[in-house]
């Protein structure tokens, strides 16, 4: 037996008994005559102490040996400590060390293994096993755990059943590029890594799964961001014989079960939002509802005088900061260097102050009067003390480049309180999106999303108009699900596929099997998938998912600690028909 109790157990209770320790030295103090060591495990931190009067002199030199990280084992008395520590757990008691082993020596870790450490991100991401010993980075495993395990709970007791699907597939188009993997028995030829198991789920529900999820790896291979890994882990659902609004309410349900169990937190109903009216409010389809500054749109308020600018503007768009108006013009000219960044891209920022007494003064005086800015502010729901920030321009692009502007002051006022929860659901999406670039349509969600109903007519004439029973799952600004009734007629899917471009082959080829299977009794099916690192790191107040994966890859895609991705040797090159 390695040990009796684990470092965090031990309380004023256990006075005089006997026990076993087993850990790592988090540190030790030598006094000479007197050494104390905090040990370490995943469960808390044991005093123990090794007294000149009490231990025999061989076992004081091999404590005083000891080095930070030894894993070692002692046995010994617990004993009441002369000066607690109420910050501790077990601050009441430490134990004197009647026996002790070395386990295992340790070199000195590169950065302190304590809760704030001096290690950079790199050099943890190197260590990343002894980054796991720190409290923040343990302490997020476990947190991902019971999330994980509350989300089994919940849908096994809805009766889902969760199904392993295959990883070696093929390509599954969820916008982003496949990792591939050739295959030595099949020289040429490579699998393709799930992007999502789309198509298995969707086969399962044609082979009468009825509820299905799993939670399970995805791979794409797209930029990354604090929100985005190349290999993450999905929660992914589908359901048969159901409308959006089944699958709203059931998904809801297992969020408000979360958000109860692991943050204590009771959210009525979720709200619902329009596509196009998240566009237009927010700048944005997932936005973040904890606090207002929402778009006044100024066109008809702002276009009627000499300022050019706004004239031949598509969009003239603002939001009211509140208390803004206390901002230098110093600070006012940063903000507007901020807006400039090649990452926001605008050209520049008119703002109007709203002073207290209700008068105005903007940037553009010279061509809006009072009675022209009192306008702005109505539409920007302005307040006197605020400051009225106006951006102008394409409207696609002076929407996004608000948007980064409203989260950024939000983030500076302190609007975007980790411990508040606002769930909403942004509904309607299109089905297609222009690819400014090609000049083509793609499928906004997945190319099995289904039009709404009456709208696969409107495919032919105006593409982009067409809504798509299809919806996202939005948690303080961050897109945390997402989802849509499929189709599940074949000549759809084909229609679909032809509007996106596929050629009649490219798409048997590619979705044949899909294609086929509808036509063996396919119910009418839907799903969402949840991104299960994004949603833990919300509901654990955070939004970098890194901090909540065991083993994350850095900014460039690399695993720095086994070294990953490596060139092979000629002969597996050559093994693989890749030489
Ligand atoms: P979607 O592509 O929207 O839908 O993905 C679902 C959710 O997965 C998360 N997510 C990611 N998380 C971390 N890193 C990434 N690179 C990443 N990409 C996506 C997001 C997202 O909302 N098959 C469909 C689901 C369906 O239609 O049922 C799908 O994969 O939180």
């Amino acid at each position: 037996m390695y040990r009796s109790h684990s470092c965090g157990e031990l309380r004023a209770s256990h006075i005089n008994t006997e026990v076993t320790l087993a850990g790592w030295v988090q540190k030790s103090r030598d006094k000479g005559f007197m050494v104390w060591v905090d040990l370490r495990d995943r469960y808390g931190i044991t005093q123990l102490i090794f007294d000149e009067a009490r231990t025999p002199t061989a076992m004081m030199d091999k404590a005083k040996s000891l080095g930070r990280e030894f894993v070692i084992q002692v046995t010994g008395t617990v004993i009441e400590r002369e000066s607690k520590n109420a910050k501790m757990a077990t601050g009441n008691v430490e134990v004197l060390v009647s026996k002790l082993e070395i386990l295992n020596q340790a070199l000195t870790p590169p950065f302190t293994i304590e809760d704030t450490t001096d290690g950079g991100e790199d050099i943890r991401m190197k260590y990343r096993y002894l980054d796991i010993r720190r409290n923040p980075v343990k302490d997020s495993l476990i947190f991902r755990h019971k999330v994980s395990m509350e989300v089994r709970k919940y849908l096994s007791d809805q009766e889902f059943i969760e199904v392993e699907t295959p990883y070696l597939i093929k390509s599954t188009p969820e916008g982003a590029r496949d990792f591939v993997v050739p295959s030595r028995m099949n020289e040429g030829q490579f699998y393709a890594l799930p992007q999502s198991p789309q198509t298995f789920k969707q086969l399962l529900m044609v082979g009468g799964m009825d509820k299905y999820f799993q939670i399970v790896k995805c791979f794409r291979d797209e930029d990354l961001r604090a929100d985005r890994q190349p290999e993450f882990t999905q929660i992914d659902c589908e359901m048969a014989f159901v409308e959006q609004e089944d699958i709203l309410n059931i998904f809801e349900g297992l969020t408000r079960h979360l958000l109860k169990e692991i943050n204590g937190v009771e959210i009525a109903e979720f709200p619902r939002m329009l596509y196009d009216d998240a566009m237009k409010m927010y700048g944005n389809d997932k936005p973040d509802i904890r606090f207002g500054m929402e778009f006044g749109e100024l066109n008809t308020v702002a276009q009627h005088k000499e300022f050019g600018v706004f004239n031949k503007a598509e969009l003239v768009v603002g939001i009211a900061v509140p208390g803004g108006n206390a901002y230098t013009r110093k600070e006012i000219d940063k903000l507007i260097d901020w807006v400039r960044r090649p990452q926001v891209g605008a050209l520049g920022m008119v703002y109007c102050r709203v002073n207290d007494d209700g008068t105005f003064k903007s940037s553009v005086d010279k061509f809006y009067d009072q009675e022209d800015l009192a306008k702005w502010a109505v539409e920007t729901n302005a307040k006197p003390g605020d400051l009225i920030c106006v951006l102008s321009g394409e409207t696609n692009k002076v929407r996004a480049q608000l948007s980064a502007l409203r989260m950024e002051l939000a983030e500076r006022l302190g609007l975007r309180d980790p411990k508040v929860f606002a769930p909403l659901w942004v509904i309607d999406f299109p089905l297609l999106e222009l690819d400014e670039e090609t000049g083509h349509y793609h499928a906004m969600h997945h190319p099995f999303t289904s039009p709404k109903p009456g709208q696969l007519e409107l495919l032919d004439t105006n593409p982009g108009a067409v809504k798509a029973n299809a919806y996202d799952l939005v948690l303080n600004g961050n897109e945390i699900g997402g989802g849509s009734i499929r189709i599940h007629d074949k000549q759809i899917q084909a229609t679909m596929l032809r509007h996106l471009g596929f050629s009649e082959e490219d798409a048997r080829a590619q979705f044949g099997f899909l294609m086929d299977a509808f036509e063996y009794g396919a119910p009418p099916h839907g799903g969402l998938a949840f991104g299960l690192d994004r949603l833990v790191a919300i509901l654990g107040g955070q939004e970098t998912i890194r901090d909540f994966i065991a083993f994350p890859k850095n900014n460039s895609g690399r695993d720095v600690m086994i070294d990953a991705p490596a060139f092979l040797d000629t002969a597996q090159l050559t093994e693989l028909g890749l030489k």
